[in-house]
């Protein structure tokens, strides 16, 4: 039996998933629902001098059959009454005391830290996030990522939250910087637990072309929103193994970003978070999900053999290099398996307009849509040559890109094979390469 009970920064729950800090954690009804479905921690929505929202708030990006790849909105913190959040947090931790409730706070003076940290505390927090984060609307009245991207502010805001916080405080990161490296340690300097990241990437996620406005429209006027969802994980995934591997940077981290399923949070965990928060994906298919992400997180740690959390974060840390620290020796090339390829030759199209030209087409093959390309397979080819219709590669010309791969659409078909494995080519870096290159020179002057 494994354990996925987690500790970031010492803020303990029993297990590494947290709703982040947005609509879904917005009451105590809500929170507690998520707490019975299995979330272990909820950042509640951000508290602060609460405020207007506009109508409408949301846009999104679909891709054909598949809905909500990113989203992105243009809300704001907390519009409901400083008072009523802090009463059911009280009460929700009264009821779950083994969860972990975090008040998300962004407020502006010292004096309102103060005493809004203090009301925290008060109603049973277990920890307080820093809003650096929001890249919409509070960042124009100096909150937010406008916070977030100074590291001086960032440095002394969260010195103000430690001086007044006796529970831990994690800073909430905002992308939107060219190097997330500085701001991370801006916090650490300034005494943070821990940090969190991402928050919303800034974003015009379409424009309705009809009325000539960019979206969500409040009326006919727009503004740029911040954008989460499956589509920013990369983004998020870089971030929190950037600054994982920087050795000058000691917080625990919780990551976010995209996570809807538990192979993206292990993904997270690997990459040196050791809880992850949920937003996106819980307001498009509910509290529910956490049923599978617990589930296939403990399996997946069984198959591997690892007993406890900390025995699975960062674990793919040491693998991340710089570029300049890669194998200029390792190689692969791609292989069509011709038994299940069903000769649609989008990997010779891929190859031979958007790489290197190695894939070839047999003589006499036709050019299918895979559509068509399926359907004479299924009726014993009509007469057509199957076999001319299955592209070949030329292995000695293929750079190992994997682009036929990800173009395939018959799984397993194009799998990426190493080649050149002998002794004779041990490891060479760009670094090494470069060395080298500068002894012949100097010798060749010599
Ligand atoms: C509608 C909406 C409202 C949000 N409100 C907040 C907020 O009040 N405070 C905050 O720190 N982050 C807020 N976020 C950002 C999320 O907490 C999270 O950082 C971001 O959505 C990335 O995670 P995801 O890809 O799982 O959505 C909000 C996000 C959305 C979509
Ligand atoms: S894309 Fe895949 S299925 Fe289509 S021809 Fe190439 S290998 Fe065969
Ligand atoms: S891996 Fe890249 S270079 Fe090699 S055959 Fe495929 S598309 Fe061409």
């Amino acid at each position: 039996m494994v354990d996925i009970s987690t500790n970031t920064g010492g803020i303990h729950s029993p297990n590494p998933f947290w709703l982040a800090s947005a609509p879904p954690s917005n009451t105590g009804d809500q929170v507690q629902r998520a707490f019975d479905a299995g979330w272990g921690g909820a950042v509640w929505k951000t508290l602060g001098t609460p405020i207007v929202n506009v109508s409408s708030r949301y846009g999104a990006i679909h891709h054909f059959d598949r809905r909500i790849i990113g989203l992105n909105n243009i809300e704001l913190i907390t519009d409901r009454p400083l008072e009523v959040n802090f009463k059911e947090i009280y009460e929700t931790k009264k009821k779950y005391p083994k969860h972990a409730v975090i008040a998300s706070l962004m407020v502006e003076t010292k004096e309102e830290w103060q005493d809004i940290i203090k009301r925290s505390i008060d109603a049973g927090a277990d920890g307080l996030e820093l809003n650096f984060g929001c890249p919409h609307g509070m960042c124009e009245r100096g909150m937010g990522s406008a916070v977030g991207q100074e590291p001086a502010v960032n440095e002394e805001i969260t010195s103000w939250a430690k001086e007044y916080s006796t529970v831990p405080v994690l800073v909430k990161l905002t992308p939107n910087v060219g190097d997330i490296v500085p701001h991370g340690l801006a916090s650490q300097r300034g005494g943070a637990d821990g940090v969190s990241l991402i928050n919303t990437i800034k974003s015009i996620i379409s424009v309705d072309i009809d009325r000539m406005v960019p979206e969500p429209r409040v009326g006919d006027r727009a503004t740029n929103g911040g954008y989460c969802g499956p589509a920013v994980r990369p983004i998020a995934l870089h971030m929190c193994a950037a600054l994982a591997r920087d050795p000058r940077f000691q917080l625990p981290i919780s990551g976010i970003g995209g996570v809807g399923t538990w192979r993206d949070a292990v993904e997270f965990f690997l990459l040196g978070a050791s809880t992850v928060q949920v937003c996106t994906a819980v307001m498009h298919h509910g509290f529910r999900i956490v049923e599978d992400m617990i589930e296939g997180l403990e399996t997946y740690m069984e198959d591997k053999g690892l007993a406890t959390m900390p025995d699975l974060i960062g674990k793919a840390i040491p693998h991340y290099t710089a570029w300049g620290d890669l194998d200029l020796n390792y190689k692969v090339v791609a292989k069509i398996d011709e038994d299940s390829c069903i000769g649609c030759q989008k990997c010779y199209v891929a190859c031979y307009d958007g790489s290197h030209q190695c894939i070839h087409l047999r003589e006499g093959a036709v050019r299918l849509d895979p559509v068509t390309a399926a359907k004479l397979k299924a009726r014993d080819h009509m007469g057509v040559d199957w076999e001319a219709r299955i592209p070949f590669v030329d292995e000695q010309e293929c750079v190992g890109c994997n682009l036929c791969q990800m173009v395939c659409p018959v799984p397993n078909c194009v799998t990426m094979v190493e080649v050149d494995k002998d002794e004779s080519k041990p490891l060479l870096t760009y670094k090494d390469f470069q060395r080298q290159e500068a002894e012949r020179k100097a010798a060749r002057k010599g």
